[in-house]
């Protein structure tokens, strides 16, 4: 993992104590805001959560990064900018899809061929990226939200990330079930939130259920009107995990999904 100026400014702004409270780390760097730091502490999956079946959510990625991701069409895997190190032709990527167990002698791995970050991402915001894969992938994609009107109610979150703050990378995905948290309220605890790029989701009031570290670049979706999954937030940062008082912050795709649509024209699709 390499360090991130980005990421830095922004712990910068908080202030330096709150540094060490920050857990948004890639799975197997250290804890800070969006972007891996160096630094051997495994990541902290998700929190709170139980195992998702095999198939249950088919378009979910594991990333060799130590990322999540999800299937934006058969050969691009959305994910999360600060997952990634820039933009450009990258075939160190391995995307593990297709299975609910890592391990699993069935699970489908592709390379990557092309990253391409948020124009723009300075480690504040834009928290998202596109990874081109080698060969089409036969699963099906998870559609994104391209207007706000599913920017509310409960969200499911999985990954595999860590399963308390501090604890390790997960075999199976996890699944957790988290209640949207208005802008507002959500500047209460942070107040480097940047609401029209960021959509919070959480139990305020106890904590106990939230991603966590590895679970970045993964989607946050919910059911829409015709009772589809349908993408609306890219797992980004957080203080800790699962704190009371502190959501989970997530990038706000319907936001994005213009500049994510263009980009991935811009990747062959
Ligand atoms: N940035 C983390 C990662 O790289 C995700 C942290 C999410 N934290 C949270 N409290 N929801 O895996």
């Amino acid at each position: 993992m390499r360090n991130h100026p980005q990421a830095l400014r922004r712990i910068t702004a908080i202030g330096t104590v709150a540094l060490a409270a920050l857990s948004l780390q890639v799975g197997g760097a250290a804890a800070q805001d969006p972007g891996p730091t160096p630094g051997p502490t495994p990541g902290p999956s998700v929190v709170g959560g139980v195992p998702a079946a095999q198939g249950e959510f088919p378009w979910m990625v594991r990333l060799s990064m130590g990322c999540g991701g999800a299937l934006y069409t058969h050969q691009i895997v959305l994910t999360a900018a600060h997952c990634v190190s820039g933009s450009g032709a990258n075939t160190s990527i391995t995307a593990t899809a297709g299975v609910v167990d890592l391990n699993s002698s069935q699970a489908i791995k592709v390379k990557s061929t092309r990253v391409l970050q948020a124009p723009g991402y300075n480690g504040s915001g834009k928290d998202w990226a596109l990874i081109k894969l080698a060969r089409p992938i036969n699963l099906p994609t998870l559609k994104t939200a391209d207007n706000p009107s599913y920017n509310n109610g409960t969200f499911t979150v999985a990954g595999w990330g860590a399963t308390s703050e501090g604890g390790g990378q997960q075999r199976y995905l996890q699944k957790a079930d988290v209640p949207f948290v208005d802008d507002a309220t959500c500047q209460g605890a942070y107040g480097n939130l940047i609401p029209g790029e960021e959509i919070c989701a959480g139990l305020l009031d106890t904590g106990g259920v939230d991603t966590c570290q590895g679970d970045s670049g993964g989607p946050m979706f919910r059911k829409d009107d015709s009772g589809n999954w349908i993408q609306v937030g890219i797992t980004s940062w957080g203080q800790g995990c699962a704190r009371p008082g502190y959501p989970g912050v997530y990038t706000e795709v319907s936001t994005f999904a213009s500049d994510i649509a263009s980009a991935a024209a811009s990747l062959g699709g």
